[in-house]
């Protein structure tokens, strides 16, 4: 059975995952994804939504290479490369509506791009073993 009764109307995961400098996956933390999640929280007060949308903290979504990431949820929306400037926009578009920053959205090409990139970071990971 599918329990359809969310907490909160918008759920917006910030990953937040830490590596050391130098790790060939990089990490989102590394390039600013601690910002991003306070960007967001700043902006969820702002518009008096706090306990209606929640802007997390994440472990690695498992797509490190096109980092820093965020879903927004139950759209099941996931940008890739996202920066502090970028906050507003998506949050005006995907949280307070319900549209997608074009721009911004993962494609079929991100995916191909993070896969190539995988795959270098994994061999660069066994490589350095
Ligand atoms: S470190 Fe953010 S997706 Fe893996």
């Amino acid at each position: 059975m599918i329990n359809n009764s969310s907490k909160y109307k918008k759920h917006i995961l910030v990953c937040v995952k830490e590596r050391p400098k130098g790790n060939p996956r990089g990490s989102c933390l590394e390039f600013g994804g601690m910002d991003i999640r306070t960007k967001f929280v700043q902006l969820i007060n702002k518009h008096n939504l706090k306990g209606i949308v929640r802007a997390s903290k994440s472990g690695c979504l498992d797509i490190c290479e096109v980092g820093p990431n965020v879903v927004v949820y139950p759209q099941n929306i996931w940008y890739s490369g996202v920066t502090v400037e970028d906050v507003e926009e998506i949050f005006l578009f995907s949280v307070l509506k319900d549209e997608v920053v074009e721009r911004l959205v993962a494609t079929n090409v991100t995916w191909e791009k993070w896969s190539s990139l995988r795959a270098d970071s994994t061999k660069k990971l066994k490589d350095s073993i």
